[in-house]
């Protein structure tokens, strides 16, 4: 069994449709200032015709298997962590296995609003450090702009659109993810939520008429927890991690609100220099938001090969964790098995599976 699961590969999609705080003042009652100095947002992105939360994972996770040399049938597992799935069910995981050609590959959906990501980091590293599996493709994607009350100004300025993933291999060398805890209190779900459209309140011509299939949040509320847990939750993965916080060298937090990154820092002592931010930019992407800040924190060299870094996030549910890991990038130094040993090894288990017991 391996020791412990690695990302090779990451890539992110973001609508090319940009939503400005200018826009938004023609459309309900707010300004660039309050949305500025509230919640550090200026611009985000907003899906296009035809754009959903399958369409934009499957930009992302071909970046991402690209970078892992990985083709779909290579995969092992999809996960796709959402709050704004394509369907009720089938699963959006099902969906993206499809598309990418993950024949071999089983395919979930995990639903932890913005905690989704790194929920599903912990599921597939189990599974791969348990010796299930050997890869997993991992997504973060959202289309919230759908369950947006355009009309409502408390939450329409705060969200946008996107998709990330990562690949996951499994390793012996002593790289990957070190840690990852979650935590939720599902008593303080109704603080943030979607009322309607599931069992308890079906979508009717009622619901739709009230916008009970939007989201509603009571911002205060969230905001206050928000800070605590993640703060808490950041010092909890980074202890199971046996490290310090000295140790990180960089902090890639859910991007709900610049104040709210800020209050996390400050809470923790951490150097503001080392947390990545561009919540200006995409607004609160939910579960896209970590694999997103992840991709451009490499592609902007503030990711390096061996840098210890700490995810952390808070959402709906609610829901919190965070995840400690050892950042290795992509495969030059941990050589990927070519594609001969990856077709030998589906051979040897088609064989172990016709053999006589
Ligand atoms: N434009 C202008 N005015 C606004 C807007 C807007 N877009 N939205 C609210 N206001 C008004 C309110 O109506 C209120 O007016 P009133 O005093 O006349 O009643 C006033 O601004 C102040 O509102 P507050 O709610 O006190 O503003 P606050 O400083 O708390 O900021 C915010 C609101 C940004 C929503 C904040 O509470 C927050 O960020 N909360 C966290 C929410 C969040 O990030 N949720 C995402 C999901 S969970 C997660 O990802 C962590």
């Amino acid at each position: 069994m391996a020791k412990n699961a690695v990302i090779t590969g990451w890539g992110c999609y973001t609508p090319s449709r940009v939503l400005t705080n200018a826009d938004l003042e023609r459309i309900v009652d707010t300004s660039d200032e309050w949305i500025t100095s509230r919640t550090g947002i200026k611009e985000r992105r907003i899906a296009g015709d035809g754009e959903t939360t399958s369409t934009m994972s499957v930009r992302a996770a071909r970046a991402a298997l690209e970078k892992a040399h990985m083709r779909g049938q290579d995969i092992q597992q999809v996960i796709v962590g959402t709050a704004s799935p394509d369907y009720l069910f089938p699963a959006t995981a099902c969906l993206v296995q499809s598309e990418i050609g993950a024949t071999r590959a089983g395919a979930f959906d995990v639903e932890a609003a913005c905690t989704s990501f790194i929920s599903a980091l912990a599921i597939a590293r189990a599974m791969i450090v348990a010796g299930m599996i050997e890869n997993a493709l991992v997504i973060g994607a959202e289309t919230l702009s759908r369950l947006l009350n355009w009309k409502d100004r408390t939450t329409c300025v705060l969200f946008g659109d996107g998709a990330g993933a990562a690949v996951l291999e499994a390793t012996n060398a002593s790289v990957g993810i070190e840690s990852t805890v979650l935590h939720g209190d599902g008593s303080k779900g109704e603080l943030l939520m979607v009322p309607a459209g599931g069992s308890k309140i079906p979508a009717t011509a009622d619901t739709v008429e009230r916008g009970l299939h939007f989201i509603t949040m009571a911002g205060g509320e969230v905001f206050k927890l928000a800070v605590k847990s993640m703060a808490d939750a950041a010092e909890e993965a980074i202890a199971e991690a046996g490290l310090t916080l000295d140790d990180i060298d960089i902090m890639i937090p859910h991007q709900a609100n610049l104040r709210i990154i800020e209050g996390v820092g400050k809470r923790l002592h951490f150097p503001p220099e080392k947390v990545f931010v561009n919540i200006q930019r995409y607004g609160n992407t939910s579960a896209a938001s970590i694999p997103i800040a992840m991709c451009e924190a490499e592609s902007t060299g503030r990711l390096r090969r061996g840098d210890k870094v700490l995810l952390v996030a808070f959402g709906g549910g609610f829901t919190w964790g965070a995840s400690v890991l050892e950042w290795f990038g992509a495969h030059d130094g941990l050589r990927p098995p070519s594609r001969l040993e990856r077709a030998s090894r589906v051979l040897e288990d088609v064989v172990e599976r016709v053999r006589p017991s």
